[in-house]
């Protein structure tokens, strides 16, 4: 039985599909609403010989790619992409987000950097007035201590990220630890990013506020989509 949940993100994933043009490079994200852009995008390249090529954002990405079809190469390659399909976490009505539950903010963001558009898939339970919860953050194993103090000077709880199927701490696609860090309601977003970023140790945090200018979000519902 097909939820409404996974409706919505299979047409926010599709009409994402549908803006690939021959010739793009394309950004992919990670996560459950990107792998419907995948699969539209594995049609398209089956059906209509689609000429494309893509940039994958984590193993997960990479897998299920090659598993679609989808021909991929590195940032290396291409460091400027037409376009960069992600999904969130949070989205505000000002465009910016926390990502980061996959742990794969850090090479998200280098995609996000390197398209000229930015489109984000989302069902809409991701919409909220004001950013709040978790904000994940990849950080080094050697910098943990000195992290987990900065944050809770700054006002934040941080909480490593441990493994399901796996003892101890999750390790990040680059080798690093994911440690979630719960600031409640955010009420500058821009701010609370720069200074977790600029902490030393840290590659990435999940607040991405720096976009919202090249930035499409795609809300899908169970009978089509809205464009923000
Ligand atoms: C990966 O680290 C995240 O940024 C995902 O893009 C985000 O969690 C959205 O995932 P879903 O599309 O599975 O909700």
């Amino acid at each position: 039985m097909t939820s409404d949940i996974d409706i919505s993100k299979k047409n926010a994933g599709y009409f994402a599909a549908e803006l690939i043009q021959d010739g793009m490079a394309v950004g992919l994200g990670t996560g459950s609403t990107v792998f419907y852009a995948m699969e539209r995008l594995s049609e398209r390249i089956s059906s209509e010989g689609l000429d494309m090529i893509g940039v994958p954002t984590s193993f997960q990405a990479s897998m299920r790619a090659r598993e679609y079809g989808i021909p991929l190469s590195v940032i290396d390659e291409y460091p400027s992409l037409d376009i960069a399909i992600d999904g969130a976490d949070k989205i505000d009505s000002s465009l910016r987000m926390i990502k980061g539950r996959g742990a794969a903010q850090t090479l998200e963001r280098c995609v996000a950097d390197a398209a000229d558009l930015f489109v984000v898939v989302a069902d809409e339970s991701k919409m909220c007035e004001k950013l709040h919860g978790p904000v994940p953050v990849e950080v080094l194993p050697f910098a943990l201590g000195l992290f987990e103090r900065r944050i809770r000077e700054l006002g934040g709880i941080p909480s490593i990220r441990l493994g399901v199927k796996k003892d101890g701490p999750v390790i990040t696609d680059s080798g690093n630890f994911e440690v979630d860090c719960d600031f409640g309601f955010i009420d500058e977003p821009e701010l609370l990013q720069s200074a977790i970023n600029n902490m030393p140790g840290v590659l990435s945090c999940g607040l991405f506020t720096e976009f919202t200018d090249r930035t499409k979000v795609v809300i899908g519902n169970e009978n089509g989509v809205n464009i923000f």
